[in-house]
């Protein structure tokens, strides 16, 4: 981790360790605390044993995740025993979701920050350096419902701080996340999220487009705009409602950005003009990630999920007429309350139809207080789970490979972001004087518009430009290829 701005603060400053659990919200929500705390002079550190400030970044969406939190707890509960002078802290979906959990059993918690209240996270900071007493921000009444029109007035958070935005603490610019909707209000009946990110708020779009403009001037090239159901963006604007098609279209009017994508799309809110969009607009990629959840309709609708498989496949090839050679991606639960046999055939044959380049699968896990732990039993056994969970995998995989391996031959337009992991590791072989010289060591690595990986060999100096690449093999998570027109060849922008 490296932070730009401690450069220029004080050598002794303090440590932070931050480790981020669960979703490109939380990387997102974290890139925008480090940057706060990088203000406030703190150094980010990668080892938590030697930090002043511990902060774990949470995730509630499975037990698993949260389970995680507990046990890295204890750890730092060991070190702080020594250096009590630490200061611990858990924000994100759990502090809001557990905090009473949390300061029951991880009394050493010095500070519970909820999503919502990120922008409190220097106040809250100095409360606990101050008074030596636990802070606290989160955000109540969760699940209360208000008017979308009051909601979408309500003011950007950690966005609005004037300098979150010009300091990635990770010095890598090229890439972005940019938030334009926060919360969500699908309320899936095994779905955390609309408890502890609470009501679906869209971000005025002039807000969106000034902070995409901020980030093209610091050498961003490619945005992702983020929301939970990020299709279904919604802002009223002098009595005239922007829909997420107009924001697509005023974002891609930005100079400097060549690349837009987004995530993560409502199958449900999937509306023709944003796929008009897609068609019309250059710079928006050729791309979808399409959670579906499941193959069968019983389990939809115990779900919550407002369409059928039908629907989704009708929508799917829809995509695939208006945007060919569209790539797409999803989610599914394995082992939902009463997922027969039957329904989990129909997952597998809709994951074969569909022919995904890639999918994120999961084992039902029951959470606390979702409509789903009060009405439905958790009553697939967790080795079916896992069967079903490893059935998903293997089709997938072969599934992968196919999608990777029809694109043998092809030229595909790659932005280019640094060395491959076989390279950075062949480097420091060779400082450390290992071995003397390594082939991989000049791979470089970047995604393709439908967010294919592709390695090949090329210099460093082109990192961060767009260039053709010719690809000639492939595995089930990368392509490989050669730079279209040998090496030193031209980049195309
Ligand atoms: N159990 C398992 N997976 C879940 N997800 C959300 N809630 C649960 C749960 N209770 C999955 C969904 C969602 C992804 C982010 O996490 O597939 O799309
Ligand atoms: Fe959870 Fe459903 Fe909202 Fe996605 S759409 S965040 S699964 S409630």
């Amino acid at each position: 981790m490296f932070c730009r701005l401690t450069r220029v603060t004080h050598s002794m400053s303090k440590r932070v360790y931050l480790e981020t659990m669960g979703c490109q919200m939380n990387k997102l929500d974290s890139e925008l605390v480090l940057g706060q705390l990088c203000r406030l002079g703190y150094a980010p550190t990668d080892d938590f044993r030697r930090a002043d400030l511990v902060l774990l970044n949470t995730c509630s969406v499975r037990q698993h995740a949260e389970d995680k939190v507990y046990s890295r707890l204890g750890e730092v509960a060991r070190i702080k025993r020594e250096r009590p002078e630490m200061v611990v802290g858990v924000i994100g979906c759990m502090a809001e979701r557990d905090h009473q959990g949390i300061q029951r059993k991880a009394p050493h918690v010095d500070l519970l920050c909820g999503p919502g209240n990120l922008n409190q996270i220097g106040d809250l900071l100095a409360e606990v350096l101050d008074t030596r007493q636990r802070a606290i921000a989160l955000e109540h009444d969760r699940s209360r419902r208000t008017p979308k029109d009051r909601r979408t007035l309500e003011h950007d958070s950690i966005e609005s701080l004037d300098l979150s935005r010009t300091a990635p603490p990770d010095g890598n610019v090229l890439q972005a996340y940019v938030r334009v909707q926060r919360g969500c209000d699908k309320f899936c009946t095994y779905c955390v999220v609309p408890y502890t990110r609470g009501p679906e708020r869209s971000r005025p779009p002039a807000n969106i487009v000034d902070e995409v403009r901020k980030l093209a001037d610091m050498g961003t090239r490619e945005v992702t705009l983020l929301g939970q159901t990020v299709n279904s963006y919604l802002y009223a604007e002098n009595g005239r409602t922007v829909r997420f098609a107009d924001l697509l279209e005023r974002v891609h009017e930005v100079g400097g950005i060549e690349r837009i994508r987004f995530v993560t799309s409502y199958p449900g809110d999937f509306t023709d003009d944003i796929l008009q969009a897609m068609r019309d607009l250059p710079k928006v990629c050729e791309y979808l990630s399409l959670p579906a959840q499941s193959g069968s309709n019983a389990v939809l609708r115990r779900m919550r999920r407002d369409y059928t498989a039908e629907q989704y496949l009708e929508l799917v090839d829809k995509a695939r007429r208006m945007v060919p050679g569209i790539s797409l991606s999803s989610d599914f639960i394995v082992g939902f309350s009463g997922e027969t046999e039957e329904d989990h055939q129909a997952t597998l044959a809709l994951i074969e139809r569909i022919r995904y380049k890639n999918i994120f699968m999961f084992k039902y896990s029951n959470r606390p207080n979702t409509k789903a732990d009060r009405v439905l039993p958790d009553d697939v056994p967790y080795r079916v789970k896992q069967r079903r969970h490893s059935e998903l995998m293997a089709l997938q995989h072969r599934l992968s490979i196919e999608h990777h391996r029809a694109m043998i031959g092809r030229r595909v337009e790659v932005l280019v972001e640094g060395p491959s992991k076989p390279a950075l590791k062949a480097r420091q072989a060779v400082e450390a004087g290992k071995v003397k010289t390594s082939r991989r060591a000049d791979q470089l690595t970047g995604h393709t518009r439908g967010d294919e990986i592709v390695v090949f060999a090329g210099p460093d100096s082109l990192i961060g430009r767009f260039v053709t690449v010719e690809v000639t093999d492939a595995s089930p998570l990368t392509l490989q290829g050669m730079l279209a027109g040998g090496p030193g060849v031209s980049p195309i922008r």
